[in-house]
């Protein structure tokens, strides 16, 4: 675990293996000025040059990381991962970040890039990595450098990133843990393990979904030789202001069902949890930054496998509340649990509902892979949760439901609800369109991440590969935003 603190120290005086220096294109020339031009390094964004610290300061090994001109938080929170991981690269066990942040926010925007660009995913690794880019050494100790280090806004900022750093990185596991090693019941145990005195957990298995007419969840698990589980997690501080409720899809595994996958469309499939993850992750966080709301987590967990117990195209399933849907494709099996889990929050005290779901293909041809698509039935929390995602550095865009989509689902004519598009167009929005059917009245934002839940290329500034733990930061935000509002 990597620790973060903030210290006073100047470049020349911190103590560590590694000092990781930001340089601007348009800084005047420093002590090591010389040597940075001799090796090439212009200070250009993103740039980055080892070299020895030939009696430089404290330090064996200098790390030179050209800065973005205009600093922004992302781009600090990015520039932070780069240099952690050059000095990581150089085998350090402890590093000093020189980044010169401006003010408090930017030492907060690098202390999360230190604590998202540190991760690793090596669970299944036996051996010690032999590749150049993965040492084998892990940084524990960060300090980032700043005159403000001893104000208490600072400590308190730093530790915020750290609580936040970590949720981002218990989803980015469970995403990154083999399928069959995350099937519903494993990852309901994983969930209820997290309670504390501040958070109660609540598993529902199969006979309980049973009893409480969650249907979707039951359907869409008809198939797997494990149960699906349905999990409640609850944060519920005293004299809370509002109170938020989160639905998570956690499909550990979407063969498609009968309506089965190709090889390759099922090869990233148990990110189909990421959802799930996010939202657990969202509360653990939300808890342990003592924020005043009430948040309300549902996890809804099935593994959508194909056998001849699956629910079939064709059939018919009653969701929480008695609302009869038409199944056409059982690989659009996301909204089914979702619906489930989407009424139970609907019926609980929440005031608003947002829930995050690797549910459509068609938003990762809409967007592009990085983009998170937002859609619901609320302008305000629409716009609420933009902001957050903005302030979190997760790329957001709103899309519309359309009249004729919203007809479209309640079109099927032997049940309630039509489960599938009749037309090949506007995918995100139909899906979004179903779901609307089970909130009620409550503002209700949703969040399609199959695109940016997972990061198919390379690490990209604190980007990690595999799950990359999206959704968990603007959650976050948005309960610091609602407790301040
Ligand atoms: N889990 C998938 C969506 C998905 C696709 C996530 C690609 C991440 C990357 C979802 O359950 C699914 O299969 N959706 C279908 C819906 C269709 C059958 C209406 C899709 O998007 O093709
Ligand atoms: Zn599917
Ligand atoms: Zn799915």
């Amino acid at each position: 675990m990597t620790v973060v603190t903030a210290s006073t120290s100047k470049p020349s005086t911190a103590r560590a293996d590694v000092l990781v220096l930001g340089v601007r294109t348009d800084d005047d020339a420093t002590d090591v000025a010389d040597a940075l031009t001799a090796v090439g390094f212009t200070g250009k964004e993103g740039q980055v040059a080892t070299f020895p610290a030939g009696g430089f300061g404290k330090v064996k090994t200098v790390v030179a990381l050209g800065l973005p001109t205009e600093p922004s938080a992302e781009k600090l929170r990015r520039a932070a991962a780069v240099g952690l991981r050059a000095a990581q690269q150089a085998g350090a066990r402890s590093v000093a970040l020189a980044l010169h942040p401006a003010g408090v926010d930017e030492v907060a925007a690098i202390a999360e890039g230190v604590g998202l660009g540190a991760y690793r995913f090596d669970t299944y690794k036996t051996s010690k990595n032999d590749s150049d880019d993965e040492p084998d050494t892990v940084v524990d100790k960060v300090q980032v450098l700043t005159p403000f280090a001893r104000q208490s806004t600072t400590s308190a900022a730093v530790e915020r990133a750290g609580i936040v750093a970590r949720a981002v990185n218990a989803a980015r596991d469970w995403v990154n843990t083999a399928p069959g090693d995350l099937r519903p019941p494993a990852f309901a145990d994983a969930i209820a393990a997290l309670a504390t005195k501040d958070l109660d957990v609540t598993v529902w298995d199969e006979k309980r979904l049973a009893k409480e007419g969650c249907g979707g969840l039951i359907g869409v698990g008809a198939g797997s030789d494990v149960p699906p589980r349905l999990v409640r997690l609850t944060y519920a501080p005293s004299k809370p202001v509002t109170h938020l409720a989160l639905v998570g899809k956690g499909i550990t595994f979407d063969s498609g069902g009968l309506s089965i996958k190709t090889g390759s469309g099922m090869q990233t499939m148990k990110m189909d949890m990421a959802g799930a993850a996010a939202v657990v992750a969202a509360v653990t966080a939300i808890a342990e930054l003592g924020l005043p709301i009430a948040v309300t987590a549902w996890a809804c967990l099935a593994e959508n496998m194909p056998s001849g117990s699956a629910t079939r195209p064709g059939d018919v399933l009653t969701l929480r509340g008695g609302r009869t849907v038409e199944v056409h494709n059982t690989d659009a099996e996301g909204r089914l649990v979702l619906g489930d889990g989407l009424a139970l929050a609907a019926e609980s005290p929440a005031d608003r509902i947002v829930d995050v779901a690797t549910l459509t293909g068609a938003c990762v041809i809409a967007l592009g892979e990085r983009t998170t698509g937002l859609l619901g039935n609320d302008d305000d929390l629409r716009d609420a949760v933009l902001a957050s995602a903005e302030a979190a550095g997760e790329p957001t865009w709103a899309l519309p439901i359309p009249e004729e989509i919203g007809q479209a689902v309640t079109s099927s004519t032997i049940a309630d609800v039509r489960q599938h598009n009749p037309k090949p167009y506007g995918g995100t929005s139909y899906a979004a369109a179903f779901l609307r059917e089970f909130v009620g009245e409550k503002p209700w934002a949703h969040l399609d991440i199959a695109g940016p839940a997972w990061n198919d290329g390379s690490v990209r500034g604190y980007t990690s590969v595999g799950g990359t733990g999206t959704a968990v930061r603007t959650l976050v935000r948005l309960a610091e935003d609602l407790s301040a509002s």
